[in-house]
């Protein structure tokens, strides 16, 4: 019938993972588009926390299919260990997952270049997962990469030896040296797990579905402020992370797409390297942190946290076809007795709200607008008419500035903590 896109707005870990699994009551199929094993989407399901690096969102729900999709990179041992974790918990994933033939496959070589070339890079360094991504995308794109259906062919082997010679040659060039055997042991044994599973031509189960009136659901990982071309350049990931990456990495077309949800926190965090204009450095900095638990999902790194940037926030609402917002993370802002929203950037003497070409060396000063804090803690499901006035103040401005309803506002970390509007 059509595909809803669920992607992040600011520089990832808005909570996709919680609002999926919300949201996937509604769908038939919960589908993740591009990424890989960087993203870490944590749920909360009756109490326990959950955290999915490669499987999609909608795992946790009966009538849920899931599919990875051809634009995913996969990491077979990563992949194996959340197929067994979910099984620890009573959820037989491979009863419900598929993949597609066309994910092309992270070796351990590429990790090793991943580690190789931020070594290189010293104080510029990426501040990559170091999961191997960015070497991974780097041989799709150039041709070379291994993908999921190769693992079922008869010259796997061969194609794999060739690719693993290549890489080692750069990695003389970087000067690296690692214990390959070791991990290459571990990641040849884990890709049985992934050969008991439907290995399909993803694109066309997901447009037959389409044609036999299911309703699907894409999941993003990462954020649009990390996406390849339009994110903080050099300091993004390696992959489309909009809504356009949606149609390259499920194979459906723009027109089949309905929704487009963007997520946004309530404030505004990275992690890594690069550019964030908002950010805070002192106390409330630091208050955010642990008030937010903002610690990486996949790496444990601290995240770097700040106010409410507006500028980027429009500019993504605007390169992803935004239909719907998601502000999530309110809660975390329940003891602030003031609040600051970047409303425009002061570039060169000039006021504006277009990102510059280059924000890691334009010197960008945020303008603020002050909001009253609510002080009080708002958690739980509530109406939305029963949030304090200083919150639907908060909300109305952003929803005002973006041109887009918000329709679910999340107040903790758990599937019900949310005030649905729609
Ligand atoms: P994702 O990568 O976008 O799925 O987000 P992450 O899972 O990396 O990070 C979001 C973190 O915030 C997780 O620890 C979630 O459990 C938590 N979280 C999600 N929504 C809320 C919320 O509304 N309030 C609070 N306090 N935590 C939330
Ligand atoms: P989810 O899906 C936050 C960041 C890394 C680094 C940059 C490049 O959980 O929101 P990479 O390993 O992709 O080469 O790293 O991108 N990054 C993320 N930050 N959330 C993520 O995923 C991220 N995936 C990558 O920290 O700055
Ligand atoms: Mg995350």
């Amino acid at each position: 019938m059509y595909v809803d896109v669920l992607i992040g707005l600011q520089w990832g870990d808005e909570g996709k993972g919680k609002i999926v699994d919300y949201l996937a009551d509604r769908y038939d199929i919960v589908a993740r588009f591009q990424g890989g094993p960087n993203a870490g989407h944590t749920l909360k399901v009756n109490g326990e926390t959950f955290v999915l690096h490669t499987i999609p969102s909608g795992i946790f729900h009966g009538h849920i299919t899931n599919v990875i999709g051809n634009g995913v990179v996969i990491d077979p041992i990563t992949f194996k260990k959340e197929v067994e974790k979910l099984n620890v918990i009573g959820v037989d994933a491979t009863a419900k997952l598929m993949v597609s033939n066309k994910a092309h496959l992270i070796l351990p070589t590429h990790k090793l270049l991943d580690a190789a070339s931020e070594a290189r890079k010293g104080q510029s360094k990426i501040g990559s997962t170091l999961r191997g991504i960015g070497p991974t995308y780097m041989d799709q794109t150039g041709r070379n990469g291994l993908r999921v259906g190769d693992i079922v062919a008869s010259d796997f082997q061969a194609k794999y030896e060739a690719l693993k010679e290549k890489h080692l040659e750069l990695l003389k060039f970087y000067n690296y040296e690692a214990d390959l055997p070791a991990l290459e042991q571990e990641w040849m044994e884990s890709l049985d797990c992934l050969r008991s599973l439907p290995l399909i031509n993803a694109e066309y189960y997901l447009n037959e579905a389409l044609a036999s009136g299911k309703r699907i659901l894409a999941e993003g990982a990462q954020g649009s402020m990390l996406d390849v071309n339009f994110g903080t350049y050099p300091y993004v990931t390696s992959s489309n992370t909009l809504t356009a990456g949606a149609c390259i990495g499920l194979g459906v077309a723009p027109s089949k797409i309905r929704e487009v949800y963007g997520i946004s926190k309530a404030y505004c965090t990275r992690v890594g390297g690069g550019p964030f204009p908002t950010e805070l450095l002192g106390e409330e900095g630091e208050k955010l942190r642990q008030l937010g638990g903002e610690f990486g999902a996949t790496t444990g790194r601290p995240r770097r946290c700040g106010w409410m940037d507006l500028p980027a926030l429009r500019y993504a609402a605007m390169l992803n076809g935004l239909t719907k917002l998601i502000i999530t993370k309110i809660d975390v802002l329940n003891s602030f007795e003031e609040l600051q929203v970047c409303t425009d950037y002061e570039v060169d003497g000039q006021t504006v709200r277009d990102l510059p070409y280059d924000l890691c060396s334009a010197t960008v000063k945020p303008l603020y607008q002050n909001f009253k804090g609510w002080n009080q803690p708002i958690t739980g499901s509530l109406p939305f008419e029963q949030l304090p006035e200083e919150i639907t103040r908060y909300i109305a401005f952003i929803e005002n500035y973006l041109n887009v309803p918000a329709i679910l506002i999340s107040t903790g970390p758990h599937r019900d903590d949310l005030v649905v509007r729609a």
